[in-house]
């Protein structure tokens, strides 16, 4: 919310049918606070009226590079410096070409050339369009002046083909400006998180779970990429596609959990390569059905069913036992972030917590660990926010307010910032 309060977004839109989804991308901006100016090309014009920008913007549209109405008809300079952010909204192959080419025959054109800060490119065309030499081409120089590019993805086309050339979503549009204005404070290092629950498999239909969501591991992700980290998630399942841009693997059980985490781990700690942190917000089952059965386990009439469980491997105890062997052979040691979602119902035994969890991040090898009660008002599993008590390998403690899981993560990479 807090990020594009105040923030000026030049919206443009260039003459294509993606344009309805600009539309969605203008009412997410100001549903978090942004201001938003409206620019329409005259063809763009064709596909959306000035009126229902106008509406949507709360903001006149910005549509003539002679204004004589402006007080000094300078509009194109003043919304090019003025402005935090200029995304270009659909991107056509024309608009591409005039960008490249460095045109300014158009009030876009125009306040594109003057523009020395971020530009978001959100190009949607027809395939055969988008793969033409000249188009990659004008796209290549974009990219090397330093305009992001925001898909355009693959799927069914308004003209009824199948390819690349469909408009990214307005929310990826959104979190891509998000990334462009955002500190690069991680930038240059690797993140390997674990994140969601896992899921032991009892027979061919039912397994054994928790209520994990996967939100906080979300969250870290999508702080860290905004950060300017790269981040490697492996995460078990859940109902969120991964974050944009990060590295995600899936797997369902503890087991998979633990081989997949672990061979990324050996990946990015080979000689040559650099892993900053792991952090393991997964809940990953302690147990698991000491044999699958292959087929389904039968109701008996009358009686009980009795489950054999076997413990299952501790990830985050054997990337400590990794990261002390690296810190032996005097390699960088990555830091090691680990959490412990704990229930105390009352506060005698909420502050019984907090030894108990120094206890395991000395035992897992921890430098920070994040303590949560999950029965204490707002931080349930699956909830939106959390309160956390952050520990540090030192000592040192602090006690977090009630906050969203977005900002935890936020939070989290301002301390990860602060250690690396
Ligand atoms: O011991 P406990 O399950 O409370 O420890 C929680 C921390 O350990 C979390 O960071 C969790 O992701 C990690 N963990 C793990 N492998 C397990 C169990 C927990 O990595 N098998």
């Amino acid at each position: 919310m807090a990020f594009w309060a105040n923030k000026t977004v030049v919206v443009a839109f260039g003459g294509g049918i993606a344009a309805y989804k600009t539309l969605e991308l203008i009412r997410l901006l100001r549903e978090q606070g942004a201001r938003v100016w409206p620019v329409l090309t005259a063809s763009a014009t064709q596909f959306v009226t000035p009126l229902t920008v106008q509406a949507l913007a709360g903001h006149p549209v910005y549509q003539d590079l002679f204004t004589p109405q402006a007080a000094d008809g300078m509009d194109h300079i003043r919304l090019a410096q003025e402005a935090d952010l200029l995304i270009i909204a659909p991107a056509t192959a024309n608009r591409i070409a005039k960008l490249a080419s460095g045109l300014a025959d158009d009030l876009l054109s125009a306040l594109a050339l003057v523009r020395r800060k971020p530009i978001v490119l959100a190009p949607a065309m027809n395939s055969g369009m988008w793969q033409h030499p000249a188009t990659q081409r004008n796209i290549s120089q974009l990219q090397a002046d330093g305009l992001l590019l925001v898909g355009p993805e693959s799927g069914a086309l308004a003209c009824g083909e199948q390819g690349v050339g469909r408009m990214a979503e307005a929310e990826r549009i959104l979190e891509a400006g998000r990334r462009l204005l955002s500190p690069k404070i991680l930038l240059g290092h690797r993140i390997l998180l674990t994140a969601g629950p896992t899921r032991e498999e009892l027979d061919p239909v039912r397994y054994i779970s928790n209520r994990s969501s996967g939100r906080m591991g979300w969250a870290i992700a999508q702080a860290a990429l905004r950060a300017g980290a790269e981040v490697t998630l492996i995460h078990g399942a859940v109902e969120m596609a991964p974050p944009w841009g990060a590295e995600a693997l899936a797997v369902e059980s503890a087991q998979e959990m633990y081989e997949a985490t672990l061979q990324q781990w050996d990946k990015w700690t080979r000689p040559g390569q650099q892993l900053s942190c792991a952090i393991l917000t997964a809940a990953v089952a302690d147990y698991r059905p000491a044999s699958r059965r292959a087929s389904k386990i039968k109701k008996e009439l009358d009686g009980e069913l009795s489950l054999k469980l076997t413990q299952n491997p501790d990830i985050l105890l054997a990337l400590g036992e990794r990261a002390n062997r690296l810190a032996q052979k005097n390699r960088a040691r990555p830091l090691l972030v680990g959490f412990a979602a704990e229930t105390a119902e009352t506060e005698d035994a909420a502050a019984q917590l907090v030894p108990l969890a120094k206890e395991k991040l000395a035992r897992k090898g921890c430098d920070l660990l994040l303590l949560n009660n999950v029965l204490a008002p707002g931080c349930a599993f699956g909830s939106l926010t959390n309160q956390v008590t952050l520990l540090h390998r030192s000592g040192q403690q602090e006690i977090w307010p009630l906050l969203a899981k977005e900002e935890i993560g936020e939070r989290l990479v301002q301390t990860l910032q602060n250690r690396l």
